[in-house]
C-alpha cells in the first residue's frame, strides 16, 4: 500500500437489490467490520436504493456511489438522473463509463468527459473507468486503447482535481466472467496508465491517483492483486453481491 493512496474497495451493484436487502446489507457489513482508517469501503447501489444505502452507511470509512450520471443539471433528459441530484442523495462518488455503459448503452469518450467534469463541479469524485474488449488485447493495442480513454476522460482537468480521480481498470473480458485478469497483467497496465497520467499533469498526480483493478474479483484473487505495487483498491461486481464475500474483499491482506 502507498501511503499516498488510500485504497478503495467498491462494491458495484448492477441492476441488482431491493431497497430492503441494500439496506440491510449496509448495516451487515459496517457491523461485521467496525470503522476503517487505512481503506475505504464504497457501495455503488441502484438509484431506488441510494437514499437508504446513504443514510445506512455511518460508520467512518464507508461511502455511495452512484452507477452513472447525466451531464447535464437538469433539463428535458427523461430517465437520466443529474448530479445535482446524486449529491443531495449523499453520494461521494459516482462511478463513469463503466463498459457496461459504453458497450450496452453506446457512451462515448466526450460522454464520459463531460460527465467526469459534471461530477467534480458538483462536489463529487469520478471514478472513471476504462479497459480494453478482448479483441483489442488479442490485436496488442490495450495501451493504446486505454491512453485514448483515460486522455479523453481528464481531457481539460487541471492538476488539483486531477489528482482526486479515481481510475479504474477493467479488462472487459474479465468483467463477469470469471476469467481475472492475472497479477501481472493488471499491474502492467496500471503501471501504463501511472506513466501516461504523469505525462498528462505530472509526477504529483500520478503518484497520488488511484486505480482500482476490476473484472472477477473474488475472495481467493484479492490479495494477490492487492499485492502488486499499482493497485489500490477494487471494483467489484458479483463478489459484492453477498455481505460474507464482499466483506473478505474489504479487508484484503497484504
Ligand atoms: P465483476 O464486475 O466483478 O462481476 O466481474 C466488475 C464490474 O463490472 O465492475
Amino acid at each position: 500500500m502507498n501511503p499516498l493512496r488510500k485504497p478503495i474497495l467498491a462494491a458495484n451493484w448492477k441492476m441488482h437489490k431491493t431497497i430492503a436487502e441494500a439496506a440491510s446489507f449496509a448495516a451487515d457489513l459496517q457491523e461485521q467490520i467496525g470503522p476503517l482508517t487505512d481503506r475505504e469501503a464504497v457501495i455503488a447501489p441502484p438509484f431506488t436504493a441510494m437514499d437508504a444505502v446513504s443514510r445506512a452507511l455511518k460508520l467512518e470509512g464507508y461511502s455511495a456511489s452512484a452507477q452513472n450520471c447525466h451531464w447535464e443539471v437538469k433539463g428535458a433528459f427523461t430517465g437520466e438522473i443529474s448530479t445535482v441530484m446524486l449529491k443531495d442523495l449523499g453520494c461521494r462518488y459516482v462511478l463513469v463509463g463503466h463498459s457496461e455503459r459504453r458497450h450496452i448503452f453506446g457512451e462515448t469518450d466526450e460522454m464520459i468527459r463531460a460527465k467526469t467534469a459534471a461530477v467534480f463541479a458538483h462536489g463529487m469524485l469520478p471514478i472513471v473507468c476504462v479497459g480494453e474488449l478482448l479483441v483489442e488485447r488479442d490485436a496488442g493495442r490495450t495501451s493504446d486503447i486505454v491512453a485514448k480513454q483515460v486522455d479523453k476522460a481528464l481531457e481539460g482537468l487541471d492538476s488539483a482535481l486531477a489528482e482526486k480521480v479515481v481510475l479504474a481498470y477493467e479488462p472487459v473480458w474479465a468483467i463477469g466472467t470469471g476469467r481475472t485478469a492475472t497479477p501481472a497483467q493488471a499491474q502492467e497496465v496500471h503501471a501504463f496508465i501511472r506513466t501516461r497520467l504523469e505525462s498528462l499533469f505530472n509526477k504529483e498526480v500520478a503518484n497520488r491517483v488511484r486505480i482500482l483493478y476490476g473484472g472477477s474479483v473474488k475472495p481467493d484473487n484479492v490479495d494477490a492483486l492487492m499485492a502488486e505495487a499499482d493497485l489500490d483498491g477494487m471494483l467489484v461486481g458479483g463478489a459484492s453481491l453477498e455481505v460474507a464475500s464482499f466483506r473478505r474483499i474489504v479487508q484484503f491482506k497484504s
